[in-house]
């Protein structure tokens, strides 16, 4: 069922940033970079990236509940990178993960972006398509040739006209604090 509220907003306790790191170990780091693959990486709680005033760590909350995590970063030159994109396996399939990147991609609106950018799993792909990203290198994309770099423009672009968003039917929608 749908939800009737949805809230994309910084982790406001311990506890909130307890389930957002949860959620990247268990559903990235743990699934795409195991110690025993090809592509080892440790998930860091205490990464300085967080930390960073220009990269907004956010939870999603579904009437309430913690849904899912995604981070925003903004970049001086108006590209916003989107990263760290995870739904708990429950509130998958249902649009939520749509929802919870248009909210992401408002944010950046509202913030002056003109682009995202993503490091998209390759499983994951398909998901970015339907939400208008292309293949397509940026800077500072991932090196790992695991990831696939995709790019949506905002508004035009950097440097091009105004281009409507596509439709996402949406809940009751609340943007980040
Ligand atoms: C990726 C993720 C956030 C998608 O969220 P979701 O709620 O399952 O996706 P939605 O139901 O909103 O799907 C939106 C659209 O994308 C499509 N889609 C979803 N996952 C897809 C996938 N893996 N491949 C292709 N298409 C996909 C859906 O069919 C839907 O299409 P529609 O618009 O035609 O109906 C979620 O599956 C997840 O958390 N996965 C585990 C973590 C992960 O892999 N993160 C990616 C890191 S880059």
């Amino acid at each position: 069922m749908r939800p009737r509220s949805l809230e994309l907003r910084t982790p406001r306790s311990e506890a909130e940033w307890d389930r957002l790191h949860a959620i990247r170990k268990s559903f990235i780091f743990d699934v795409y970079h195991p110690p025993d693959g090809p592509w080892p990486c440790e998930y860091d709680p205490a990464h300085p990236d967080d930390r960073d005033p220009a990269n907004k760590p956010l939870l999603l909350l579904a009437d309430g509940e913690v849904a899912g995590t995604l981070r925003l970063d903004l970049k001086p030159d108006g590209r916003a990178v989107v990263r760290l994109v995870a739904l708990t396996p429950g509130f998958r399939g249902g649009g939520l993960g749509a929802s919870m990147l248009d909210l992401a991609e408002d944010l950046a609106l509202a913030s002056g972006a003109r682009a995202l950018c993503v490091n998209a799993q390759p499983e994951v792909v398909g998901f970015y398509a339907r939400r208008g990203f292309v293949p397509g290198r940026w800077e500072g994309c991932s090196a790992c040739p695991r990831g696939v770099p995709m790019t949506k423009a905002l508004m035009g672009g950097l440097h091009g006209p105004p281009t409507p968003r596509r439709g996402a039917a949406k809940p009751l929608l609340r943007r980040a604090a």
